[in-house]
């Protein structure tokens, strides 16, 4: 393959220069950290598999007008997607307490929280991604009180949708992070769902068990990390091998684990 010129390379991604102006293309690394990368290590075909997760979730999120940056995927590990100028905040919306919320205000993991909320932590992995108010947000200029308004009614709109997908295949939806960017069209900018959905960045429990099916097992050293990966993806019908591109064979099916349950994968 033609060397590309790489932009970035983050915790779990390698961004590369697109083929078009304005694209670019996202590689999805095996690599894990966790506790701002004081812990690291690999998940054996995570990548493969968060491509393919992150793939579904965005498509599915496109067909109820979620704006996004994702537009293709090109093979195992790498999607084309738009060009954004990223809004250096962490968006996470929490319906469970569990992590950070458990931690800091001492809520015992596992209660439901009396409503959604959102959350915004602004990126800067030097100070470990701060929990900063609206009032932050707007002292520091790092986005507009429209864009933080659009931000925070498709969070919602996203939490609505995935928890409905999610319970659909016993997965409860505990907490999970988002990120925007701005796409300018002359002096306009608009904002879009950017980065990736995927277990990496969502909180998965199996609905009737409370097994964890994300990072968490990394992050909590509790093992199965792959087969929770693979256990999502199964469930949610991404196993099989006919959506390859020409050339590959996504089989994830290799080494199911212990984890799998009887959920059924969802029909499509
Ligand atoms: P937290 O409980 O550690 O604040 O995490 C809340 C959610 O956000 C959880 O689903 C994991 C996700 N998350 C990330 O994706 N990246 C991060 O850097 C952090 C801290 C959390």
């Amino acid at each position: 393959m033609a060397r590309r010129r790489q932009i970035y390379e983050g915790k779990a991604k390698i961004l590369y220069e697109g083929p078009e102006p304005g694209t670019i293309i996202q590689y999805f690394k095996d690599d894990a950290t966790a506790f701002n990368a004081e812990k690291k290590g690999t998940i054996n075909g995570k990548g493969v598999i968060n491509n393919r997760i992150s793939e579904y979730v965005f498509t599915r999120l496109s067909h109820i007008g979620i704006p996004t940056h994702f537009i293709r995927r090109l093979n195992m590990r790498e999607q084309l997607v738009r060009q954004v100028e990223i809004i250096p905040l962490e968006v996470v919306v929490r319906n469970v307490a569990a992590g950070s919320i458990s931690k800091r205000l001492g809520i015992e993991e596992g209660e439901p929280l009396p409503h959604t909320l959102i959350e915004y932590y602004y990126k800067d992995d030097a100070l470990g991604d701060p929990l900063v108010s609206e009032e932050h947000i707007a002292c520091f200029n790092w986005c507009s009180h429209e864009e933080l308004q659009d931000m925070s009614s498709m969070a919602i709109r996203i939490n609505d949708f995935l928890s409905g997908m999610f319970a659909a295949i016993d997965i409860r939806l505990v907490d999970f992070k988002l990120e925007f960017g701005r796409i300018w069209d002359g002096d306009y900018a608009r904002v879009i769902l950017a980065d990736e959905i995927s277990p990496d960045g969502c909180r998965l429990w199996d609905i009737n068990s409370g097994e964890k099916l994300d990072k968490d097992r990394f992050r909590r050293d509790l093992g199965g990390v792959e087969e929770a990966y693979r256990e999502v993806a199964r469930r949610l019908g991404l196993l099989q091998n006919e959506d390859s591109g020409p050339g590959e064979v996504l089989d994830l099916n290799a080494h199911r684990g212990r984890l799998r349950n009887t959920a059924k994968p969802v029909k499509k």
